[in-house]
């Protein structure tokens, strides 16, 4: 039987909020549009976050106030505080991912919040998400490394995911914000998360700063893992995090699992096509090796 994979896009939230490329609103909407043509059918679409500290996503509420309900697609908003939950929820979100941090140095500079105040706010938020009828995820951001204090240890990263469990999320992404994660961390700090929340599933999400992002989709799947992050592209990155770099890209991680007998629902074609749109809209090169490539032996470059 052939094992389905769950992309989870999230070039418009991660991808576009570091992006120098200032996109509008309809634009931002055409993007969605487009990665939903591709087959795409969750994805994060925006932050509830302070449009002061991250003006790239001022205008969320507007992006999903006129997205097209029509779609089977679950749009899941970004929220670290109490007030982006709020927002999130009135702007009928269909998920919530909340962001606690692994790191105090990434931490303070992010969110104003050390690790454990993170795993405090969202205690105290869960329930508004849980009242409001909406799955909530929690993204471990520097879980193996943080740029300000270097190494982050798999045991913090488990407690955190404990901590998450407890608070009621279904699901923890481990993020590599700053792309440090080697295959063989991944495979460790699954099996860490794996004992202290075993209940949750989990969801993995790199950054491809140092090239290791696809051995790391790699090991992530090899150990069991059936959801990835990926940005179409692969822009993004995160402001807080120097030398900030793309995530992996979509069409690549696509391109890999397909090619390897994977299911992800995906049609490379669509996706390839909407990688060209986007670095026109951008205005510059793309990171995929796929938008230079094409695929094989079908979807060739558009
Ligand atoms: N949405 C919109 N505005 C918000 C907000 C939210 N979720 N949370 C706080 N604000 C506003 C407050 O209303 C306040 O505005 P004012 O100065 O006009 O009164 C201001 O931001 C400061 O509020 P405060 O509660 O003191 O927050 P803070 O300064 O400690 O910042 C965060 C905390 C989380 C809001 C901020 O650090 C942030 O948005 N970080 C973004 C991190 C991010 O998105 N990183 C990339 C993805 S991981
Ligand atoms: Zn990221």
């Amino acid at each position: 039987m052939t094992r389905r994979i769950d992309i989870v896009e999230v070039g418009p939230r991660d991808g576009l909020q570091n992006d120098p490329a200032q996109l509008s609103t309809d634009q931002k909407l055409e993007f969605i549009e487009r990665l939903e043509e591709a087959g795409i059918r969750r994805m994060e679409s925006g932050a509830f976050v302070s449009p002061s500290a991250v003006p790239k996503m001022a205008d969320s509420l507007d992006v999903f106030r006129r997205l097209n309900r029509a779609r089977p697609t679950r749009h899941i908003a970004l929220a670290l505080n109490e007030k982006g939950i709020r927002r999130a929820i009135s702007a009928q979100a269909d998920e919530i991912n909340f962001v606690l941090v692994a790191g105090e140095g990434f931490g303070h500079r992010n969110q104003g919040m050390s690790p454990q105040d993170s795993a405090d706010m969202l205690a105290r938020c869960a329930p508004l998400i849980h009242e409001a009828g909406l799955p909530l995820s929690a993204t471990i951001a520097v879980a193996f490394g943080d740029p300000y204090d270097g190494e982050v240890s798999p045991t913090l990263v488990a407690n955190l995911a404990a901590q998450a469990q407890r608070a009621g999320a279904s699901e923890i992404a481990l993020g590599d914000t700053i792309g440090v994660a080697t295959p063989w961390d991944v495979r460790e700090r699954v099996e860490r998360v794996r004992l202290e929340a075993p209940d949750v599933y989990l969801r993995m999400h790199f950054h491809n700063t140092r090239g290791t992002g696809l051995a790391n989709v790699f090991a992530a799947v090899d150990a069991g893992v059936d959801v990835i992050d990926a940005s179409c592209g692969g822009i993004g990155g995160c402001p807080f995090a120097p030398a900030a770099t793309g995530n992996v890209a979509t069409e690549d991680v696509v391109y890999m699992l397909e090619r390897a007998g994977y299911e992800t629902g995906i049609d490379l074609s669509v996706l390839l096509q909407t990688a060209r749109w986007l670095e026109g809209v951008l205005g510059h090169p793309i990171s995929s090796s796929l938008s230079r490539a094409g695929g094989f032996p079908n979807a060739a470059l558009p």
